[in-house]
This record gives C-alpha cells, structure tokens and sequence, in this order.
C-alpha cells in the first residue's frame, strides 16, 4: 500500500478524538495549533477548552487585555506565542472582518503564523495540500526512510519538507496531516516505538538497519547558560510589594515578576545586602531572609535559572504599589506562580 494510504489506514482506527478535529474553523484550528507547538496534546489540551470558552470568536480574543490573554496562558511556556496569538486575532478582528485567509501563502503573513502553522489549517480547513513538518513527521520520515540530515539544520529543514511535500495525499491533505502526526506521537514514538506491530515495517529502513534509536540525528545543541536570579519579595507593613513588567527581548517579555537582581553565581545574605542594587532600592532599614534554603533551578530550553527568593520586610517602599491579596491578577512566569503557591505573606 502506498505510504499516504496506509497511514491514513491507521489514523483511522486509532486517530486521538480531540475537541478541534470536531471543527473545520479556522479560528479554533489555528488555536489548537499554536497551543499545541512545543507543547504534548494532553498539556494543550485544558488551554484550549479555557481559551475557546472564554473567547469563542476572534473577534472576543482581540477584544480581550494582552494581561488577560498571558494569564490564561500561563504554564504553557513560549509566551511569545501568546503575544503574537492575540496580535493576529486582533489584525483577523480588525483588518479582515473577522475571516482568516483561505490559503498557505495569505496565512504565512500572518504574526506567529510560520510554515507548520499555515500548513495544518490550510489543509485542514481548506484542503490545501501542504504538509506539516513538525517533530513527529521529522522522526517517522527520518525512520521509514533511513535519512541521517539533521533534522534541526537548514539543510534537513529543507530537505524534509520536499520530501513530506512528495508523500501528501492531495485528495484529503487534512487528514494525512494529522494521520501522520498522530502515527508519530502514538506509533512511531521517540523511545520504545511500536516496531513489532507497525504497518510500516516491512519498508522501514531504519527497522531493516537497526537505526531506530539513532534517528532522527539532530545537530548538537547550543551550550546551556547558567543564570543565578535573586528575586526580592517585598513585603510592607501595609501588605504590598513591589512586581514590574518584562520589557525587552528575553525570557518571559510581558511577563511580571518581583525585583530581580542578577549576579554571576550564587550569593549569600551579606553580599545581597552589599549589592548596589540592593541598597539603591532599599536605603531603609529592613529584614531579609532567604525564603528557599535550597536553590531551585528552574530549566529552560537554552536556560538554567539558578533562583534564590529572599523575603524583604519592610515599612514601605516607595515603588510597592500592588496589594499582596491582589497579586493572582498579574501574568507571572511559572517559576514565580510556583512559589506564590507556596509562599503566604503572613498579616502584621
Ligand atoms: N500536533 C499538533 N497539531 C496536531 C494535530 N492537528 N494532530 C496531531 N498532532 C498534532
């Protein structure tokens, strides 16, 4: 059986029932897979019921706070998704009467919207025959065909993508798409793939070559930068403390957290209170303790944040304008939601 035939074989009798498969609406598609990038489907899974729930139309998304749109998606990571997920609901709303374009090129110039993105909802919702290339399609086609590219250089990217483009079922782009995601996350999966009952088998070189567990090669990644965050938790007598927006390219942009002092490793109570930063924010007496006894290392994909909270009491500050029992209004990375789970000001 043709390669396209047979995965489709498969998706039908073992394709995943997932809420935006029930749906050829651009606006949830679109949704689902910006939510589902770099993310597994069961974690997406609950962002996108909140999400479709809250704002059922583009046009509720593009009327929604940027604030609200990042609370909703905290936990999910890459916030620079959610940034430019509301900033294209907000152009769809405005600018094209709430319709999205109908083809991989019209879609491609949408913000957040790259080659994977425009590749599923045009054919999914408008059967045009683009193939997704995404991390289960890169390993299935590395496998059945035994190619050692790696999958993460210009060269794979490009070289991959001709080939999915080759194998696409014209007829039904769609599902063929989404067949050969869900072969991938279900069957053909990174560690202890289903070999024995695969319905590829028999023309699967890596199978024949005892390469599964050597595919797909990816190029070696970029070294790990260790970062050591000393995040100040103010607290005044009259229950507020101090948190401020993320600007600028980086890590967690929009994002709010407390006063950040960086340094080039850890640091002990005495050198925190020596620091400029310290003393430039507090010239008034205060009471400092470390609230983690232990360093919580928070990983990021290139990023090891080496992280310290240390509990500020003081009379006042001048910038602490956020009232403690206020503070779940504010999207915060999940480094800072962990600890407020933890951390309960106690009252004067
Ligand atoms: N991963 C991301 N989008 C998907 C989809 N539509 N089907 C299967 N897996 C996916």
């Amino acid at each position: 059986m043709k390669f396209s035939n047979t995965l489709i074989y498969w998706y039908l009798q073992n394709n995943r029932e997932l809420p935006w498969r029930k749906t050829k609406n651009p606006y949830f598609v679109w949704l689902s897979e910006i939510m589902l990038q770099q993310t597994r489907v069961a974690q997406g899974m609950a962002y996108y019921l909140k999400f479709t729930d809250k704002f059922p139309t583009v046009f509720d998304l593009a009327k929604a706070e940027e604030s609200r749109v990042l609370k909703m998606w905290q936990g999910l990571g890459y916030y620079s998704r959610a940034r430019n997920l509301h900033y294209t609901a907000k152009q769809v709303a405005k600018e094209l009467n709430g319709q999205f374009p109908a083809t991989y090129k019209e879609l491609l110039k949408l913000k957040g919207i790259g080659d994977y993105t425009a590749s599923a909802i045009a054919s999914i919702c408008f059967n045009e025959p683009n193939a997704v290339v995404d991390g289960n399609v890169y390993r299935v086609l590395s496998r059945y065909f035994g190619i050692k590219t790696p999958i993460n250089s210009s060269a794979g990217i490009k070289e991959f993508k001709t080939l999915a483009q080759t194998l696409i079922d014209t007829a039904q782009s769609g599902t063929y798409n989404q067949a050969i995601m869900d072969f991938g996350a279900l069957h053909c999966k990174p560690q202890n793939p289903l070999c024995e009952t695969c319905p590829l088998a028999d023309s699967c070189v890596a199978l024949e070559k005892k390469l599964i567990k050597e595919l797909p090669v990816k190029e070696k990644k970029i070294k790990v930068r260790n970062r050591y965050f000393n995040f100040l938790v103010i607290k005044t007598e009259d229950e507020t403390t101090i948190l401020s927006q993320r600007k600028g390219k980086g890590i967690w942009q929009g994002l709010y957290q407390f006063p950040l002092i960086e340094g080039t490793e850890s640091i002990n109570k005495n050198e925190l209170i020596a620091s400029k930063e310290f003393v430039n924010l507090f010239p008034n007496e205060t009471t400092i303790s470390l609230f983690n006894k232990k360093e919580i290392v928070h990983k990021l994909s290139h990023q090891h944040l080496h992280t310290q909270f240390w509990i500020v009491e003081t009379k006042f500050a001048s910038k602490a304008t956020i009232k403690w029992s206020e503070i779940e209004k504010y999207p915060v990375p999940v480094l800072i939601a962990n600890f407020l789970e933890v951390y309960q000001p106690k009252s004067n």
